[in-house]
């Protein structure tokens, strides 16, 4: 039984702040049931959040707890027992996500292959607040403030993914503060949105859920990157501790209506399943030309622009598993955007000393990643 990480909350939202949900919010959970009236926290360690196993996580060095939310900003390093680790208190958060997305090279959208296309669609304009920005005789983009940051379409042929399969373990919606986060959950609990877990990760705060067919979904907030502890290797510290549901519910605003994620949000990162970290390690860094942000045990992080992470890998589901199948539910690919053309020639070249096919369409270069994931890269 894996050790659990995060304190059972339940948001109680009080009786005059509940708002009336929205026509079609009550939706039923991917277990048949429905959650009225509070919000549900699945301890499902296993399963989901930026987890690692309870090894290391549960030492001293990394459970703690959290100072308050609340009073002076503090980012000074803790006392000399713990040297290295940094409170992140900040009540402030970054103007915009931005920060992530103006960087070498970002996650630009993802595109899911779904069963029940309108009813999917239909769940991430209500649930996750995202708005059709252009329709195909497939499917669906969707975004938010005209950015598109999902694509979802349905293929007939397609058989549902194994939970085994490589593929996606989460897309990464990032807001711009944590008010925006609150008002999220806010909308969320009202509706009886059932979630699979919600994390510090020191350099964020996250909360992650399933779409209705068991695409994992993480909503996050930055904390400012001046609080990020980087070491000296240049790697980002990260850490998997419990968020207060609570806390962050009471601090949404109750007396606005919610309208859907607010403009300036982005796909902050991806998260995959592969089969294998070497081979990740070798793919998004030394192929890619990512860099190496953080480890965990069974998963690495990357990114560009010293991020955190713009896309994780992680073979908790999917250690050794065979490559994915063309016609597979769930992510079918992802699109990384580099900002100079110059780095999406490097990796071009890369990938052709790896023998690992290319096409060209336009500006953007398409491959099967060695996982059988679909990867567009452009500039
Ligand atoms: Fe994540």
């Amino acid at each position: 039984m894996p050790r659990l990480h995060a304190t059972l909350t339940r948001i109680k939202p009080k009786l005059k702040d509940r708002a009336k949900p929205a026509a079609g919010m009550r939706l039923p959970n991917r277990r048949g049931l429905t959650v009225n009236s509070m919000l549900t926290i699945f301890r499902r360690i296993a399963t989901y959040s930026e987890r690692p196993p309870a090894a290391i996580f549960t030492t001293d060095r990394f459970y703690r707890k959290p100072k308050p939310e609340t009073g002076p900003k503090l980012s000074d390093r803790h006392d000399g027992n713990h040297s290295g680790v940094r409170f992140m208190t900040e009540q402030t958060a970054l103007a915009s996500p931005n920060h992530a997305v103006n960087m070498p090279a970002h996650v630009d959208h993802a595109h899911l292959v779904v069963m029940d296309l309108p009813m999917v669609a239909d769940w991430y304009q209500k649930i996750m607040g995202l708005s059709v920005l252009e329709r195909s005789p497939s499917g669906l983009t969707l975004g938010v403030g005209g950015r598109p940051l999902l694509t979802l379409s349905t293929d007939g042929k397609a058989a549902r993914a194994s939970r085994r399969a490589p593929g996606l373990f989460h897309n990464a919606f990032l807001v711009p503060d944590r008010k925006e986060l609150s008002r999220w959950l806010a909308h969320a609990a009202h509706g009886g949105v059932q979630l699979t877990g919600a994390s510090d990760h020191l350099v964020s705060e996250a909360i992650y859920l399933d779409d209705p067919e068991g695409n994992g979904i993480e909503v996050y907030r930055d904390r400012s990157r001046e609080d990020w502890n980087y070491q000296p290797d240049g790697t980002v510290e990260m850490a998997t501790l419990p968020l207060d549901l609570q806390r962050l519910y009471d601090e949404a605003p109750k007396d606005e209506a919610w309208s859907g994620l607010s403009e300036g949000t982005a796909m902050g990162h991806i998260h995959l399943q592969v089969s294998d970290i070497p081979q990740a390690d070798a793919f998004f860094r030394d192929v890619l030309g990512l860099d190496l942000m953080a480890r965990y045990p069974g998963a690495s992080f990357f990114a560009s622009g010293k991020y955190h992470h713009h896309v994780a890998a992680n073979v908790w589901n999917s250690r050794g598993a065979a490559r994915r199948e063309p016609a597979m539910s769930g992510l079918a690919d992802y699109t990384i955007r580099f900002a100079e053309p110059g780095r999406l020639q490097q990796a071009v070249d890369r990938l052709e000393t790896m023998e690992i096919a290319t096409t060209r369409q336009g500006g953007v270069v398409s491959l099967v990643d060695p996982w059988g994931i679909g990867l567009n890269l452009s500039a």
